[in-house]
């Protein structure tokens, strides 16, 4: 399979605060998306989930790597970057924040149409878009202002002023995280309805392991600026093999093992650990495990391999096969 958008050996580096030293916030991450795929980008607060999103789409540019979406780099000159932001679409995680209080749900939609210089009927084109998102009739929708919209409908209006410009993938950063439980349930059938419809792919940005349970294809583990799990949902979810997705995993309400608690500081990125990235946090190598295999000295001093982006793979000297 040809991925539709893919990243190779992508480096994102932001100079260190005060004087400190620089953050390697993505640090060597392959990653592909198939055509009509869903996969979710998952990992705790600070990983450099958004990081990767913002470079994957043009809005960040690597200190090094590259991203090729259908087969072609992609280009930084704005002439490019606006055609390429045509064919990918942001949907941030708070609706609110992206919705201007004082815009119409019209003129919301709308608002890409007109960057983009649509020739087309635009009123066709908005209608089209919000019935898709699932707020139907549109044309009830057209003179509403957000805080007239429950927060549910409001997430709806952002999708459909994405799917106006008819993406071929949509990035979508936590876009549930502020929903309660029905909520998000509806948005989720949505993007997997979109999927199954339009074709459309995605990569979900999320915290949220049972979310990605529900809604990917494939699953893509962070750790600290790398990706350090991946395969298919039932692979990762069902079958997780390194010792962070374990531990992500049994915090979950129904999982069937007892919860872990991660040792040691959250990452940061100014300061990544030598060995593996993970080992100070490690529950394999506190426990002895690692030690037992012969390979608690790797865990502390032997990096691992960057992920190839696709297929089963987990980033562990113990657990890795
Ligand atoms: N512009 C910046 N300058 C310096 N450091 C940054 C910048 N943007 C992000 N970082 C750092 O890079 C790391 C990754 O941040 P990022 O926002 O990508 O994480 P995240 O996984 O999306 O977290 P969250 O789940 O909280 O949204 C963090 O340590 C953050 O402090
Ligand atoms: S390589 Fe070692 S420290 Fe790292 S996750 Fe695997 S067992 Fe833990
Ligand atoms: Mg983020």
């Amino acid at each position: 399979m040809n991925p539709l958008l893919s990243a190779s050996d992508l480096h994102v580096v932001f100079p260190g605060r005060r004087g400190g030293p620089p953050a390697r916030a993505v640090d060597g991450v392959h990653l592909d998306i198939g055509a009509g795929e869903i996969v979710a980008l998952v990992g705790e607060s600070g990983c450099g989930k958004t990081t990767l999103a913002r470079s994957l789409l043009g809005l960040v540019r690597p200190t090094s790597g590259s991203v090729t979406f259908a087969g072609a780099p992609l280009s930084y000159r704005s002439a490019a970057l606006k055609a390429y932001r045509r064919r990918v679409q942001l949907v941030l995680q708070d609706p609110s924040g992206s919705l201007n209080p004082r815009h119409t749900v019209y003129d919301a939609v709308a608002e890409g149409l007109r960057i983009h210089g649509y020739g087309g009927d635009e009123r066709a084109a908005v209608a089209s878009a919000l019935s898709r998102a699932g707020l139907r009739p549109p044309e009830r929708f057209f003179l509403r202002y957000p805080h007239e919209l429950s927060g549910g409908q409001r997430q709806r209006v952002v999708i459909a002023g994405a799917l106006v410009l008819e993406p071929e993938l949509i990035v979508a950063d936590e876009p549930v995280a502020s929903l309660d439980a029905s909520v998000r349930g509806e948005i989720l059938a949505l993007l997997l309805r979109l999927r199954d419809k339009l074709g459309l792919s995605a990569l979900v940005v999320t915290h949220d392991l049972g979310l990605a349970w529900n809604i990917a294809d494939r699953v893509a583990v962070m750790y600290l600026g790398r990706i350090v799990e991946t395969g298919t949902v039932e692979e990762v979810l069902a079958a997780p093999r390194h010792p962070y997705t374990r531990a992500l995993l049994s915090v979950l309400p129904e999982s069937p093992t007892a919860p872990v608690v991660l040792a040691g500081e959250p990452p940061d990125p100014s300061r990544v650990p030598a060995g593996c990235r993970f080992h100070a946090r490690c529950q394999v190598l506190a426990s002895g495990e690692a030690e037992r295999a012969g390979l608690a000295s790797a865990c502390r001093t032997r990096d691992l391999p960057v992920l190839n982006g696709h297929g089963r793979e987990a980033a562990c000297h113990v657990h890795g096969a």
